[in-house]
Parts: C-alpha cells; structure tokens; sequence
C-alpha cells in the first residue's frame, strides 16, 4: 500500500520533471531561433562582421604596426587543445601568472552548447565565426557576444551559470568575488572562498585592468578560421597549439568518456574494428585537423609570424620548468615567481634542473603508461587513421605488439618545432 502510494509519486514527480524540461527546451529553441533571424538580417547584426573590421582597420600593414605598438606590451594568448592533452594543466601555467593576468578556461563551451541545440549537432563550419567572434570581444573584455549564449540568459549582466568560473583566478578575485548571500545560487561559488553569481560587467572592468589576457579552448577546429583575430591591430595574439599522441589521447578518452567511447571499449574487446565506421571517421577527422593547424602554423605565413607556437604534451610532461619557460619568452610575458612556484608543486620539476637521469627516465615511463592500456589492434587503427599527424609531432609507429610494449624504447622522438 504504502510502496504503491510512493510509485504513484515517484511517476508523477518524474512527469513534472519531464514537462519543466520539455518547457525549458521549448524556450531555448524559441530563443535561439530569434537569434537565428537577428543574424540573418543584415540591418541588425548581432554578430560583428570580423573581416570588414579587419580590412577597415588593416588599409596598411604600418597603420597596423602603429596601433599595435599603442597596444602597450598587451599580450591575448589563445592556447589551443583539444580534449585530454592536458590543456587545463597547461592553462595554469598562465592563470597562475599573478595580478596580470585575466584567463578565461572554456569560455566556448556555451557557445557549443548552443549551437548543438540549435541544430541538433555540431558543424564545424557553421560553428568557426560564432567561436572567433566570442574570442574576439572576450579578449576586448566584452562580454555581451557571449552572453547571448549563456542559458539562462544572464539578467543584468549578471549569471550564476558561467562554465567553471572557479578555473579563472580573476573570476574569482576581489572585485569579481561579490559577497555570497545563503540561499540564493548556493552552488555557485570558487574553490577557496565563496561568491556571489558572476557580475560579468565587475568581470569586464577587471579584465581591463590587467595588462594581459588568456584563454584556453578545445573546441576551435581550425586554425585558419582564427585569421582575423591575428589581423585585428586592437589585439597582439599568440596561438598556441598543444598536441599530444593520438594513440594516447584515445586510451585516455576511454576511460574519462567512457560512454561516449563504448564503440572503442568494445572493438578493444573483441578485436575487430570496422574501417569505414563514423567513430574512425571522427578519429581521423580530428586527426586532420589538427595536422591541418599545425602545418599551417609552422609554415609561418605572414599573418601567423611570430604568433604562432606548437608544444608537444610531451615535452611539457617530461620538462614542464623549460617549457614553460620558452611559453612565456614566446608570449613575451615575464614567467613570475607565482608561475614557477606552481608548477613546482604541480609537478617533479625539482628534479627536472638537476639533469638526475633516472627522473627523466621516469618521467618518460609516465608519459608513456598509455602504451600498457589499449591493446595493439585499436594503436594500428590509429596509426593508420592518424599517420601523417604522428609523422609531424614526432611520434614513432610501434610495428608490433611486443615494440608497443618494450619500455626499452622510446616512442617519443626528441623534436623541435622552432
Ligand atoms: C563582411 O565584410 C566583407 C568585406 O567588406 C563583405 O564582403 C561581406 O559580405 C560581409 N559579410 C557580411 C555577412 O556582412
Ligand atoms: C554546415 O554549415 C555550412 C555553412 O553554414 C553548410 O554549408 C553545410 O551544409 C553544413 N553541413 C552540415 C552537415 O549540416
Ligand atoms: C554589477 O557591477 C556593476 C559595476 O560595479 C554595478 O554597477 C552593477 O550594479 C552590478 N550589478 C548587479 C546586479 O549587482
Ligand atoms: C618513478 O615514479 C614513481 C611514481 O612517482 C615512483 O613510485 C617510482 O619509485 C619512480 N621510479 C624511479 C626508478 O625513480
């Protein structure tokens, strides 16, 4: 009697729940399709038109010059990843930097979030100016392009949504951190202290305040699409592009999205894998483009001179102090205390300056752990899918089963990408 009343509850509680939901999907799309038209017409554009701003601004390459050298030694960092090649640990290395320093971490993911609803999926193409165009006025500290992807929609510039705000120091510094108040958006608050909902125009006033601005994103695809930033004399860019071996990017996505990569567990099961299958499309998709990236980047085109570096996870992994350290002579950032505090306690690279043999050795065995993880039928795949890509970082085929496993041999060869 008792069980049944609460089975009679439970369902009824669940059908609320499906209607508030259904309710609340209704209005993003509702919402979302009045953006669409916005966009569209061309009287009322919500979205800045980046290369008519650019050419306008650009009508010389020494106008450009001068304006930059206006710009005052501000730097906007953009550092590139895509996901599991240690792009949060990476971000540290900047977020930590000091009172100089304002860093967002993912600020695209609202903006994925979104156009995923919109269109039941993602494209790339579609997808390339909505990221540049946030990118570009985050590193303006405006916010109001963003805000228009943030769900709930912010209400008066103010938000208790924002995607890990507790990864950006700045956010969650003094002015940013308003007092927090019991009751009201309890689970909103940072790591160390608790605050009130983001004031994104307090986020906006501290971001103009420090000299420098980074932001870490998984999501561009193409680094091509990014030009007009690079080209926008109001910003000095520097991209930087950090890659790991696909063959251990996948092990590690096995395990941290294991629902998303149930396909791969189960061909690491039972052994066949079919070629033509959309989960190896999306591998070697993700492959190219990242290749892609890379070789226009190294290739130094005039707009990417000086702009442009590629750190290998790796190289960081294995000798995060000197990375780190060339990252900031590229940035032309000083590398303060604070940074090299840090990853002194985030890391062994203490040892790393006494040159200990064994440290290194270690470290190497770290690095290279995946190699224990993912049977040798799912590593072909990937070198077979990936090949070119393993060819331009650096990262040695293993031909057999047992030179997968041999920790004798190291399939990490010493490059450099300057
Ligand atoms: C953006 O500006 C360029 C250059 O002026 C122009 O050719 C293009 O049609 C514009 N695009 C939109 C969507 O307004
Ligand atoms: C993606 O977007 C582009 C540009 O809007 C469009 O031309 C293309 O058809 C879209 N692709 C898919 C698969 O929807
Ligand atoms: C957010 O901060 C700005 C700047 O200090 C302030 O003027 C505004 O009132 C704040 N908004 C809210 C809702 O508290
Ligand atoms: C390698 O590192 C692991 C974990 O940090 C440690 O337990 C092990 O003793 C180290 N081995 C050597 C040879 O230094």
């Amino acid at each position: 009697m008792c069980g049944s009343m609460r089975t009679k509850y439970t369902i009824c509680f669940v059908c609320i729940v499906a209607l508030v939901i259904i309710e609340k999907e209704n209005n993003i799309i509702s919402r979302v399709s009045d953006k669409l038209t916005l966009r569209q017409t061309p009287q009322t554009p919500l979205l800045p038109n980046a290369s008519a701003l650019a050419e306008e601004l650009l009508n010389s390459a020494e106008s450009s010059e001068q304006e930059r050298a206006s710009l005052d030694g501000t730097k906007h960092i953009l550092l590139l990843a895509t996901t599991r090649t240690g792009s949060s640990f990476v971000g540290e290395f900047f977020n930590q930097q000091g009172d100089n320093m304002f860093y967002l971490f993912e600020p695209l993911w609202h903006v994925e979030r979104m156009l995923t609803l919109e269109t039941g999926g993602t494209n790339a193409t579609a997808s390339a100016p909505a990221y540049r165009n946030v990118l570009q006025q985050l590193f303006l500290c405006d916010f109001k392009l963003l805000e228009t992807f943030i769900e709930p929609p912010p209400v008066h510039h103010v938000t208790p949504a924002l995607f890990r705000r507790e990864s950006s120091a700045s956010l969650c510094d003094d002015p940013v951190c308003t007092p927090f108040v019991k009751g009201v958006f309890e689970r909103y608050h940072c790591k160390t202290r608790r605050c009130g909902p983001l004031n994104l125009t307090l986020a906006s006033e501290s971001c103009r305040q420090k000299q420098h601005r980074a932001i870490k994103s998984v999501r561009v695809r193409q680094l091509e699409t990014l030009r007009p930033l690079s080209e926008d004399p109001r910003l000095d860019v520097k991209f930087i592009q950090l890659v790991r071996d696909p063959r251990a990017v996948l092990a590690s996505r096995m395990v941290a999205f294991s629902a998303k990569y149930k396909h791969w567990k189960q061909w690491a099961a039972d052994g066949e894998v079919p070629a033509d299958d959309e989960e190896v499309k999306k591998l070697r998709g993700n492959c190219d483009n990242i290749r892609v990236s890379a070789e226009l980047g190294l290739q130094q085109p005039a707009w990417l001179r000086r702009r442009y570096m590629l750190v290998r996870y790796e190289d960081i992994a294995r000798f995060p102090m000197s990375k780190a350290a060339e990252m900031y002579t590229f940035t032309g950032i000083p590398f303060t205390p604070q940074v090299k505090d840090w990853i002194l306690k985030n890391t062994q690279a203490s040892k790393e300056a006494s040159g200990v043999y064994s440290t290194q050795k270690n470290s190497s065995e770290q690095v290279e752990k995946w190699r224990f993880t993912i049977p040798f039928k799912l590593v072909q795949v990937v070198q077979k899918v990936c090949g070119p890509t393993m060819k331009l970082f650096g990262y040695k085929f293993a031909e057999s089963e047992e030179m997968l496993t041999d920790k004798s041999l190291s399939l990490i060869e010493e490059k450099s990408f300057v």
